[in-house]
């Protein structure tokens, strides 16, 4: 198919991990495997227009945030162009606009590069869907979680479903190391509409990134048995996502937390992103919890925002709950409330 030019917009969520990803081999393979809820309102929407060159010796990009161009970002792409290049061999072939805006607010401390590589690698196979319009939807999800993958690990499990898992696992025989997949069993209705809302305790840059981060697992004392407890709190989940008991998902979505926390803890050099902020929030839902009886948890990302996850049917009384005691620990008040979603669209 002669394709010289064009130009796609998708969007593509960001997701918050329940069984954490941490640590990591080589070429972005998972040192264990990890499960997540795909977000709703946190997305990245991105539009990639491309335009055929003459010449086809390197590649070559313009990237836009907001409709303005941001060099900083530049290295980022050319090396994950670099990396998915023998999986996309037209790439060489255009040149490609990359305009990217995010629905969160600037520099919240939410990651943007989950949302951000899978709506890139979402918009790249569309442009390859038109090279090759026989191709069907399996293998078009498949791969753009490959490439996302790639960009980011975490981003493979933004791409597609409400429940996706990234790694190899016993329980799962559709799961891979280079690709998310979408739960495969059916999801008991109390995790319909799940809620997120998100605290925003520090919204600077972490000292730490979660390429280090992911690094200093080599070599750590606790690794192996954290890898081990990642598959069995998988295994346990699994069970959980279909029975919707809200006990058992509270202590293996809290445990992973900390237990997340702990290994940057006991890294070598250590290091802490939770802010005291982090555990004041943390020490009041637990309060709360006991009081009501309100099955509401939390969980972190590598950083010292706090995701509250609770399930619909309590929203009122959790909403209540936040704003009159966790907001006052959020910087400036700024909070996002966010729901489960589905996955990266075509706008
Ligand atoms: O995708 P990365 O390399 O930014 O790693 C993300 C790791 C955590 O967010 C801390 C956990 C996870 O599974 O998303």
């Amino acid at each position: 198919q002669e394709l010289t030019e064009g130009s796609i917009t998708v969007s593509a969520p960001s997701n918050i991990a329940l069984v954490k990803y941490w640590g990591k081999k080589q070429h972005q393979i998972p040192a264990n495997p990890s499960i997540s809820f795909t977000l709703s309102h946190c997305k990245t929407v991105t539009t990639l227009a491309f335009a055929k060159k003459t010449q086809s010796d390197s590649f070559s990009f313009d990237l836009l945030f907001e409709g303005k161009p941001k060099e900083d970002f530049k290295p980022k792409i050319q090396k994950f162009f670099e990396r998915i290049e023998t999986y996309m061999p037209f790439l060489k072939n255009y040149h490609f606009t990359i305009d990217t805006k995010n629905t969160f607010p600037h520099s919240s401390g939410i990651a943007s590069s989950a949302s951000g590589m899978a709506a890139l690698s979402v918009a790249l196979m569309h442009v390859e869907k038109q090279l090759d319009p026989e191709m069907d939807d399996g293998h078009f999800y498949q791969k753009a979680s490959f490439l996302a993958r790639l960009g980011s690990g975490s981003a493979c499990r933004s791409v597609k479903g409400s429940v996706v898992i990234w790694g190899n696992h016993a329980d799962f025989s559709e799961s891979s190391d280079f690709y998310g997949v979408a739960f495969p069993f059916e999801i008991h209705p109390n995790f319909k509409n799940y809620q997120d809302t998100i605290l925003l305790v520090d919204k600077g840059k972490k000292e730490v990134s979660s390429t280090v981060g992911h690094d200093l697992m080599h070599g750590h004392p606790f690794a192996a048995q954290r890898f081990l407890q990642a598959h069995d709190n998988l295994h346990r989940l699994c069970a959980v996502m279909q029975n919707g008991n809200l006990t058992d998902f509270v202590s293996i979505v809290e445990s992973e937390a900390l237990t997340l926390h702990a290994m940057m803890m006991t890294s070598m050099p250590y290091f802490i992103l939770m802010k005291p902020n982090t555990l004041e929030i943390i020490n009041h839902i637990w309060k709360f919890r006991k009081e009501t009886g309100i099955p509401v948890c939390f969980t972190l990302d590598a950083g010292a925002n706090v995701h509250v996850l609770y399930p619909e049917n309590v929203s009122v009384e959790v909403l209540a709950f936040i704003k009159s005691n966790l907001v006052g620990y959020c910087e400036n008040g700024q909070y996002i409330c966010d729901a489960i979603g589905h996955g990266a669209e075509l706008i």
